[in-house]
Protein backbone atom coordinates (compact mmCIF):
# COMPACT_ATOMS: atom_id res chain seq x y z
CA UNK A 1 0.00 0.00 0.00
CA UNK A 2 1.64 3.39 -0.99
CA UNK A 3 1.66 6.04 1.29
CA UNK A 4 0.53 9.82 1.04
CA UNK A 5 2.95 11.99 1.64
CA UNK A 6 2.54 15.17 3.69
CA UNK A 7 5.10 17.59 3.41
CA UNK A 8 5.10 21.35 5.49
CA UNK A 9 6.60 24.29 3.21
CA UNK A 10 7.50 27.24 5.47
CA UNK A 11 6.62 31.08 3.88
CA UNK A 12 4.39 29.36 1.34
CA UNK A 13 1.81 32.07 1.29
CA UNK A 14 3.83 33.79 -2.29
CA UNK A 15 7.33 33.64 -3.72
CA UNK A 16 9.48 30.10 -4.43
CA UNK A 17 7.62 28.53 -1.14
CA UNK A 18 4.36 28.88 -3.08
CA UNK A 19 5.62 27.33 -6.14
CA UNK A 20 7.35 24.35 -4.10
CA UNK A 21 3.91 23.41 -2.78
CA UNK A 22 2.11 23.65 -5.94
CA UNK A 23 4.54 21.50 -7.84
CA UNK A 24 4.52 19.32 -4.46
CA UNK A 25 0.87 19.14 -4.73
CA UNK A 26 0.88 17.99 -8.61
CA UNK A 27 2.58 14.87 -7.82
CA UNK A 28 0.28 14.40 -5.31
CA UNK A 29 1.98 15.15 -1.90
CA UNK A 30 -0.41 16.56 0.75
CA UNK A 31 1.23 20.06 0.96
CA UNK A 32 0.50 22.44 3.46
CA UNK A 33 1.48 25.81 2.98
CA UNK A 34 2.87 27.55 6.16
CA UNK A 35 2.07 31.17 6.32
CA UNK A 36 2.36 33.37 9.37
CA UNK A 37 -0.27 35.54 8.16
CA UNK A 38 -3.51 33.09 7.98
CA UNK A 39 -5.25 35.80 5.55
CA UNK A 40 -2.61 35.65 3.45
CA UNK A 41 -1.86 31.75 2.98
CA UNK A 42 -5.48 31.45 2.70
CA UNK A 43 -5.55 33.44 -0.02
CA UNK A 44 -2.74 31.38 -1.61
CA UNK A 45 -4.24 28.40 -1.21
CA UNK A 46 -7.61 29.75 -3.29
CA UNK A 47 -4.92 30.41 -5.93
CA UNK A 48 -4.24 26.70 -5.79
CA UNK A 49 -7.92 25.22 -5.45
CA UNK A 50 -9.21 27.28 -8.73
CA UNK A 51 -6.06 24.98 -10.90
CA UNK A 52 -7.57 21.98 -9.00
CA UNK A 53 -5.03 21.76 -6.10
CA UNK A 54 -6.80 21.36 -2.74
CA UNK A 55 -3.74 22.82 -0.14
CA UNK A 56 -4.08 23.28 3.23
CA UNK A 57 -2.77 25.97 5.16
CA UNK A 58 -1.39 26.33 8.68
CA UNK A 59 -0.76 29.47 10.54
CA UNK A 60 3.69 29.38 11.32
CA UNK A 61 5.68 32.60 12.15
CA UNK A 62 9.27 30.61 11.88
CA UNK A 63 10.22 33.73 14.07
CA UNK A 64 8.47 32.17 17.49
CA UNK A 65 9.14 28.44 18.85
CA UNK A 66 5.74 28.24 19.90
CA UNK A 67 4.27 28.74 16.53
CA UNK A 68 6.90 25.81 15.00
CA UNK A 69 5.70 23.37 17.15
CA UNK A 70 1.99 24.40 16.99
CA UNK A 71 2.02 24.14 13.07
CA UNK A 72 4.24 20.60 13.18
CA UNK A 73 1.56 18.77 15.54
CA UNK A 74 -0.87 20.57 13.65
CA UNK A 75 -0.16 18.53 10.67
CA UNK A 76 0.32 15.38 12.29
CA UNK A 77 -2.81 15.92 14.08
CA UNK A 78 -4.41 16.52 10.93
CA UNK A 79 -2.75 14.09 8.41
CA UNK A 80 -0.96 11.62 11.17
CA UNK A 81 2.27 12.47 9.64
CA UNK A 82 4.83 14.74 8.42
CA UNK A 83 7.49 13.57 5.65
CA UNK A 84 8.88 16.48 4.12
CA UNK A 85 9.91 20.01 5.72
CA UNK A 86 10.53 22.51 3.54
CA UNK A 87 12.65 25.54 5.12
CA UNK A 88 12.11 28.43 3.22
CA UNK A 89 10.95 31.57 4.85
CA UNK A 90 13.59 33.91 4.85
CA UNK A 91 13.81 37.61 5.01
CA UNK A 92 16.23 39.53 2.88
CA UNK A 93 16.38 43.31 5.64
CA UNK A 94 16.55 46.60 3.38
CA UNK A 95 19.13 47.92 5.90
CA UNK A 96 20.36 51.92 5.88
CA UNK A 97 22.45 52.10 3.11
CA UNK A 98 20.01 49.51 0.80
CA UNK A 99 20.62 45.69 0.63
CA UNK A 100 24.33 45.71 -0.38
CA UNK A 101 25.43 47.76 2.52
CA UNK A 102 29.08 47.40 3.83
CA UNK A 103 29.44 45.17 6.94
CA UNK A 104 30.80 48.26 8.81
CA UNK A 105 27.01 49.79 8.21
CA UNK A 106 25.60 46.57 9.50
CA UNK A 107 23.49 47.01 12.55
CA UNK A 108 23.48 44.77 15.03
CA UNK A 109 19.17 44.88 14.70
CA UNK A 110 19.41 43.75 11.10
CA UNK A 111 21.97 40.71 11.85
CA UNK A 112 19.54 39.52 14.71
CA UNK A 113 16.29 39.57 13.36
CA UNK A 114 18.32 38.03 9.95
CA UNK A 115 19.18 35.35 12.09
CA UNK A 116 16.13 34.71 14.13
CA UNK A 117 14.04 33.84 10.74
CA UNK A 118 16.79 32.37 8.30
CA UNK A 119 19.07 30.09 10.92
CA UNK A 120 16.52 29.81 14.32
CA UNK A 121 13.48 29.49 12.36
CA UNK A 122 14.79 26.32 10.31
CA UNK A 123 16.60 24.86 13.55
CA UNK A 124 12.83 25.30 14.98
CA UNK A 125 11.25 23.25 12.70
CA UNK A 126 13.86 20.77 12.08
CA UNK A 127 13.80 20.31 15.96
CA UNK A 128 9.83 20.15 15.91
CA UNK A 129 9.52 17.33 12.97
CA UNK A 130 12.17 15.14 13.11
CA UNK A 131 10.61 13.30 16.31
CA UNK A 132 8.35 12.08 13.82
CA UNK A 133 10.05 11.15 11.19
CA UNK A 134 12.32 9.14 12.93
CA UNK A 135 8.88 7.35 14.15
CA UNK A 136 7.55 7.10 11.18
CA UNK A 137 11.12 5.67 9.51
CA UNK A 138 10.68 8.67 6.70
CA UNK A 139 11.78 12.08 6.18
CA UNK A 140 12.74 14.60 3.63
CA UNK A 141 14.54 18.21 5.03
CA UNK A 142 14.96 20.46 2.22
CA UNK A 143 16.88 24.04 3.55
CA UNK A 144 16.37 26.76 1.10
CA UNK A 145 19.69 28.18 0.99
CA UNK A 146 21.64 30.80 -1.44
CA UNK A 147 24.98 30.99 -3.53
CA UNK A 148 25.16 33.96 -1.00
CA UNK A 149 26.01 31.89 1.51
CA UNK A 150 28.52 30.12 -0.04
CA UNK A 151 32.16 30.48 1.40
CA UNK A 152 33.62 29.27 -1.77
CA UNK A 153 32.28 32.47 -3.38
CA UNK A 154 31.93 34.83 -0.68
CA UNK A 155 31.78 38.38 -1.19
CA UNK A 156 30.60 41.76 -0.04
CA UNK A 157 27.15 43.35 0.15
CA UNK A 158 24.04 41.76 2.07
CA UNK A 159 26.52 41.02 5.16
CA UNK A 160 23.75 39.68 7.56
CA UNK A 161 21.49 37.36 4.44
CA UNK A 162 25.27 35.63 3.54
CA UNK A 163 26.04 34.87 7.07
CA UNK A 164 22.64 33.52 8.16
CA UNK A 165 22.98 31.42 5.03
CA UNK A 166 26.31 30.00 5.39
CA UNK A 167 25.02 29.21 8.60
CA UNK A 168 21.57 27.61 7.36
CA UNK A 169 24.58 25.27 5.37
CA UNK A 170 26.12 24.50 8.64
CA UNK A 171 23.02 23.51 9.76
CA UNK A 172 22.42 21.05 7.01
CA UNK A 173 25.54 19.31 7.45
CA UNK A 174 24.61 19.16 11.11
CA UNK A 175 21.41 17.79 10.92
CA UNK A 176 22.28 15.63 8.00
CA UNK A 177 25.75 14.30 10.04
CA UNK A 178 23.27 13.88 13.26
CA UNK A 179 20.86 11.63 11.20
CA UNK A 180 23.00 9.58 9.32
CA UNK A 181 22.69 7.85 6.04
CA UNK A 182 19.05 6.55 6.74
CA UNK A 183 15.99 7.39 6.63
CA UNK A 184 15.88 11.03 6.91
CA UNK A 185 17.48 12.85 4.13
CA UNK A 186 19.04 16.50 5.05
CA UNK A 187 20.32 18.60 1.88
CA UNK A 188 20.48 22.49 1.46
CA UNK A 189 19.09 24.24 -2.08
CA UNK A 190 20.07 27.46 -3.97
CA UNK A 191 17.36 28.24 -6.09
CA UNK A 192 19.29 30.73 -8.70
CA UNK A 193 18.27 34.68 -8.72
CA UNK A 194 14.26 34.22 -9.30
CA UNK A 195 11.96 36.84 -10.21
CA UNK A 196 10.12 37.15 -6.53
CA UNK A 197 9.56 40.00 -3.93
CA UNK A 198 13.31 39.23 -2.80
CA UNK A 199 14.82 38.52 -5.90
CA UNK A 200 13.11 41.62 -7.74
CA UNK A 201 11.78 41.87 -11.43
CA UNK A 202 14.88 41.90 -13.12
CA UNK A 203 15.97 38.09 -12.29
CA UNK A 204 16.90 35.88 -14.09
CA UNK A 205 14.33 32.64 -13.24
CA UNK A 206 11.17 32.06 -12.67
CA UNK A 207 9.60 30.78 -9.66
CA UNK A 208 9.14 27.71 -11.58
CA UNK A 209 12.80 27.37 -12.51
CA UNK A 210 13.60 28.64 -8.65
CA UNK A 211 11.32 25.56 -6.87
CA UNK A 212 12.77 22.99 -9.23
CA UNK A 213 15.65 22.02 -7.20
CA UNK A 214 13.90 21.89 -3.89
CA UNK A 215 10.90 19.52 -5.19
CA UNK A 216 13.44 16.92 -6.45
CA UNK A 217 15.24 16.81 -3.07
CA UNK A 218 11.77 16.60 -1.08
CA UNK A 219 10.84 13.70 -3.00
CA UNK A 220 14.29 11.79 -3.32
CA UNK A 221 14.44 8.04 -3.44
CA UNK A 222 15.52 6.13 -0.31
CA UNK A 223 19.08 5.48 -1.97
CA UNK A 224 19.12 9.77 -2.47
CA UNK A 225 21.94 12.00 -1.24
CA UNK A 226 22.12 13.47 2.40
CA UNK A 227 23.88 16.42 3.65
CA UNK A 228 24.29 17.66 0.15
CA UNK A 229 24.08 21.70 -1.40
CA UNK A 230 22.42 21.35 -4.69
CA UNK A 231 21.50 24.11 -7.81
CA UNK A 232 19.99 23.09 -10.51
CA UNK A 233 19.65 18.95 -9.17
CA UNK A 234 23.41 19.35 -9.42
CA UNK A 235 25.75 19.48 -6.29
CA UNK A 236 27.77 22.81 -5.64
CA UNK A 237 30.24 24.41 -3.21
CA UNK A 238 29.46 24.51 0.19
N1 LIG B 1 14.41 35.14 -4.97
C1 LIG B 1 15.69 34.85 -5.12
O1 LIG B 1 16.36 35.29 -6.08
C2 LIG B 1 16.38 33.94 -4.15
C3 LIG B 1 17.73 33.60 -4.40
C4 LIG B 1 18.38 32.74 -3.52
C5 LIG B 1 17.70 32.21 -2.45
N2 LIG B 1 16.39 32.57 -2.20
C6 LIG B 1 15.73 31.98 -1.05
O2 LIG B 1 14.50 31.39 -1.45
C7 LIG B 1 13.56 31.43 -0.37
C8 LIG B 1 12.26 32.07 -0.82
O3 LIG B 1 12.55 33.36 -1.30
P1 LIG B 1 11.51 34.23 -2.14
O4 LIG B 1 12.29 34.88 -3.21
O5 LIG B 1 10.31 33.42 -2.47
O6 LIG B 1 11.15 35.34 -1.04
P2 LIG B 1 9.85 36.25 -0.85
O7 LIG B 1 9.14 36.39 -2.14
O8 LIG B 1 10.31 37.44 -0.12
O9 LIG B 1 8.95 35.35 0.14
C9 LIG B 1 9.40 35.09 1.43
C10 LIG B 1 8.40 34.25 2.16
O10 LIG B 1 8.91 34.01 3.49
C11 LIG B 1 7.88 34.36 4.41
N3 LIG B 1 8.41 34.74 5.72
C12 LIG B 1 9.28 35.72 6.04
N4 LIG B 1 9.46 35.76 7.37
C13 LIG B 1 8.68 34.79 7.90
C14 LIG B 1 8.42 34.32 9.21
N5 LIG B 1 8.99 34.88 10.28
N6 LIG B 1 7.58 33.28 9.38
C15 LIG B 1 6.98 32.71 8.32
N7 LIG B 1 7.16 33.11 7.05
C16 LIG B 1 8.00 34.15 6.86
C17 LIG B 1 7.11 35.50 3.74
O11 LIG B 1 5.86 35.65 4.38
P3 LIG B 1 5.06 37.09 4.39
O12 LIG B 1 4.32 37.16 3.10
O13 LIG B 1 4.20 36.98 5.60
O14 LIG B 1 6.12 38.15 4.50
C18 LIG B 1 7.03 34.94 2.32
O15 LIG B 1 6.01 33.97 2.26
C19 LIG B 1 14.26 32.20 0.75
O16 LIG B 1 14.85 31.27 1.65
C20 LIG B 1 15.34 32.98 0.02
O17 LIG B 1 16.42 33.31 0.86
C21 LIG B 1 15.73 33.42 -3.03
Amino acid sequence: MSVTRTALVTGANRGIGFEIVRQLARLGIVAVIGARDLNEGTAAAAKLQSEGLDVPVVALDVDREDSAAEAVAEVRRLYGRLDVLVNNAAILIDAPGGFKASLFDLESETLRRTMETNLLGPVRLIKAAVPEMREQGYGRIVNVSSGAGQLADMGSGYPAYRMSKTALNALTRITAAELGNGAIKVNAMCPGWVRTDMGGANADRSPEEGADTAVWLATLPDDGPTGGFFRDRKPIAW
